[in-house]
């Protein structure tokens, strides 16, 4: 399903080409077998953004079988770096193969754990912060994301409005997907009322939200909205 009319979003996809070359063949195989990386037009929202940002580090949580990753990589200032985490073996090793293909074992390191356990761990400062993993756990992750991320950068967070449903009531809700709806309008609340952050809501692919880090944070300000 898509957040935009069908003959928009068609529209949409044939003026922007998938990407070339090797790369390409892994997005286009990856398509073809449902294999759940960033849809084309996060693809190119991604390389706006990078190209405008040149950034040095970038943290990216959920690698998959490291498509988004190769793809920034190719946007990083000179002697650039990624770091990007992931939990599932089935993913992460073909996440290998492909940087070992496309010879980016330098330029990025992968971490093979749970972001919950690693993310505590990490020091540093970061220009971008691409988050793409569990739904439910984005809320846990962003305190963490708050301290890694320099003022000045940007967190993108990809897959945020979940076809349309974390718009609905709770109760138009199946029981099992209520706790994700639930965290998913926390997070939200949270990255649109922090006044550190200066964030805007995209309904590109499943939605995309940009935030901006205008100043250190303090942490949640998730309390003052019960
Ligand atoms: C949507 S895919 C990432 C796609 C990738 N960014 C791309 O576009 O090429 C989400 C990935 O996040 C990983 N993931 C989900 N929850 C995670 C967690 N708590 N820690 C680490 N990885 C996680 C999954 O194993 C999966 O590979």
């Amino acid at each position: 399903m898509s957040l935009i009319a069908d003959y928009l979003k068609k529209y949409i996809d044939e003026l922007q080409p998938l990407c070339d070359g090797d790369i390409g063949k892994i997005q286009k195989e990856a398509y073809e077998n449902n294999v759940p990386i960033i849809s084309n037009d996060v693809v190119k929202l991604l390389g706006f953004v990078l190209s405008v940002v040149k950034p040095k580090r970038i943290l990216e949580i959920g690698t998959a079988i490291g498509f988004s990753s190769s793809y920034m990589s190719d946007y990083l200032a000179e002697g650039g770096h990624i770091t990007t985490i992931d939990r599932f073996p089935v993913m992460f090793e073909q996440a290998k193969e492909n940087f070992k293909r496309l010879e980016l074992e330098d330029k990025i390191e992968l971490i093979e754990a749970d972001a919950g356990n690693i993310l505590p761990k990490l020091e540093g400062e970061y220009d971008v912060v691409f988050l793409d993993a569990a739904k439910g756990q984005y809320i846990n992750f962003l305190p963490h994301i708050y301290r890694l991320l320099k003022v000045g950068g940007i967190l993108i967070a990809d897959d945020i409005l979940q076809d349309g449903a974390v718009a609905l009531d709770i109760s138009e809700i199946k029981r099992r997907q209520r706790t994700i709806h639930c965290r998913m309008n926390d997070f939200l609340w949270e990255i649109t009322h922090n006044p550190c952050l200066k964030t805007t809501i995209l309904t590109v692919g499943d939605g995309v939200a940009m935030c901006h880090k205008i100043k250190n944070t303090e942490g949640l300000i998730l309390n003052e909205r019960k």
